[in-house]
C-alpha cells in the first residue's frame, strides 16, 4: 500500500463514516423555499433551527493585538470527511455502472447546493437571495421550485441513461446558480474578515480592503446594464495604476521580508503567492487589449466584463490567500518595525491614492 493510501485509511478511521451521499433532503431548495416564503421571521426562525450544532468552544485566531478591537470568539466546529468520488475502474464500464455513475453525480451536485444553502442562510444574504437568483436563471421562483425536483429524484430506474445525464447538467446549473447569487450578495458587502492586528499588520490589511472596495464600486458600475466609457477606463486606470503597483511593491518588499525568516514554509508560501500575481496580471491585460478595441469603436463595452470579472476574483482569492499563508505567519513571527519596510512600499507606491480612498496609514 502507498503512503498515501495508508494516511488516507488512517484519516477514514478517524474519521468514521464518510458524509458523501447523505440523503438528499433537509437543506435542498431551503434557500429558494425561503426566498418564496418572502424571507418572514418565521421563515428565519427555520433558519435558526437548522443551525449547525456547536461542537466546542476554542478560539481558533492568533489573539488580536493589544489595543486592536476585540471580535467574536471563533467556535470550532468538527468537519466532515468528504471521501474522494468512486472512480470508475474499467475502460470500459457498463451501462449499469455510468448510470451509478451518473446518480451519484446528481446526488453529490444536489448536496452542493444543500452547502450553498446553508451559507446563504448563515452569513446574512437571504433577502437579497430571491431577486438575485431569479436575474441569475432568467426565471422566477416558481419555476425555480419546479427545477428543485430533480433533487427529489423518484424511480431512477425507469429513467433513460440521456435522462439522467440530463438531470446531471440540471443539478449542475442549479448548483451553480447558488453559487452565483451568493457571490453576487456577498461582493456588495465589506469584507467580512476582521483585521485582528495593529501597526503595520493592520495597515497592510486595511490596506488590501481598500483596494477591493475600489475594485468592487468600478466592477458594479461596469456591470450594471449601462455602464460607460469612463467607467470602463477608471476600472483600466486601477488594474495598472493601483493594482499592478500594489503587486510590484510586494514583489520588492513583502516577499523578500517573507523569505528573509528563513522557514521553508513561509519560503514556499511566499513563492507560491507571488507565482499567483502572473494569472491576475493576465486577466488586466486582457482587460486592456479589449478597452483599446473599446475606444477605437471594435468592440462593445460589455465585452470587458469577462476580463474584469476574472481579475477581480482572482485578485479577492489572491488576497485571501496571501493574507492567510504570508501575512498571518509573518504577523506571529515578526516585530512591528521588521514588517515595516512592507507597508512604506505601499506607501511610496500608492500613498496619496490610497490616503484619498480611505486609508489612514500606519
Ligand atoms: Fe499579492
Ligand atoms: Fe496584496
Amino acid at each position: 500500500m502507498e503512503p498515501w493510501d495508508m494516511e488516507t485509511q488512517t484519516i477514514k478511521q478517524e474519521m468514521g463514516t464518510p458524509t458523501r451521499r447523505w440523503g438528499i433532503g433537509a437543506f435542498v431548495g431551503v434557500a429558494i423555499s425561503l426566498a418564496l416564503a418572502g424571507c418572514t421571521p418565521v421563515a428565519l426562525g427555520v433558519a435558526a433551527e437548522v443551525a449547525p450544532a456547536v461542537v466546542t468552544a476554542a478560539p481558533t485566531e492568533a489573539a488580536p493585538a493589544a489595543g486592536a478591537a476585540a471580535s467574536p470568539v471563533v467556535r470550532s466546529v468538527a468537519v466532515p470527511w468528504v471521501p474522494p468520488p468512486d472512480y470508475l475502474t474499467s475502460d470500459e464500464p457498463t451501462d449499469a455502472e455510468i448510470r451509478a455513475q451518473l446518480i451519484a453525480t446528481r446526488q453529490d451536485l444536489c448536496q452542493d447546493m444543500e452547502l450553498a444553502s446553508s451559507i446563504i442562510l448563515n452569513v446574512g444574504i437571504l433577502g437579497e437571495f430571491p431577486g438575485k437568483i431569479q436575474a441569475a436563471a432568467g426565471m422566477g421562483i416558481t419555476a425555480l421550485e419546479d427545477e428543485l425536483q430533480v433533487c427529489s429524484p423518484s424511480d431512477d430506474d425507469a429513467k433513460s441513461t440521456a435522462r439522467l445525464i440530463n438531470e446531471v447538467h440540471q443539478a449542475e446549473w442549479l448548483a451553480k446558480l447558488h453559487l452565483t447569487a451568493m457571490e453576487s450578495a456577498t461582493m456588495e458587502r465589506p469584507r467580512m474578515r476582521p483585521v485582528n492586528a495593529d501597526g503595520s499588520f493592520a495597515a497592510f490589511l486595511t490596506l488590501h480592503d481598500v483596494l477591493i472596495t475600489q475594485m468592487r464600486a468600478d466592477l458594479v458600475a461596469l456591470t450594471d446594464g449601462s455602464p460607460t466609457l469612463e467607467e470602463a477606463q477608471q476600472m483600466g486606470v486601477f488594474w495598472l495604476e493601483v493594482l499592478t503597483a500594489h503587486a510590484q511593491a510586494e514583489d520588492e518588499a513583502l516577499f523578500p521580508i517573507a523569505r528573509a525568516v528563513g522557514d521553508p514554509t513561509l519560503i514556499r508560501s511566499a513563492d507560491v503567492i507571488e507565482q499567483e500575481h502572473g494569472p491576475i496580471k493576465g486577466a488586466i491585460e486582457r482587460y486592456m487589449q479589449t478597452l483599446a478595441a473599446v475606444e477605437t469603436g471594435q468592440a462593445d463595452i460589455e465585452e470587458l466584463i469577462p476580463a474584469a470579472r476574472e481579475a477581480r476574483a482572482l485578485t479577492e482569492l489572491h488576497f485571501g490567500r496571501e493574507e492567510a499563508t504570508v501575512i498571518r505567519p509573518l504577523q506571529l513571527l515578526l516585530a512591528d518595525e521588521q514588517f515595516r519596510p512592507a507597508v512604506e512600499a505601499q506607501d511610496a507606491a500608492l500613498g496619496p491614492w490610497l490616503r484619498a480612498h480611505g486609508w489612514h496609514g500606519f
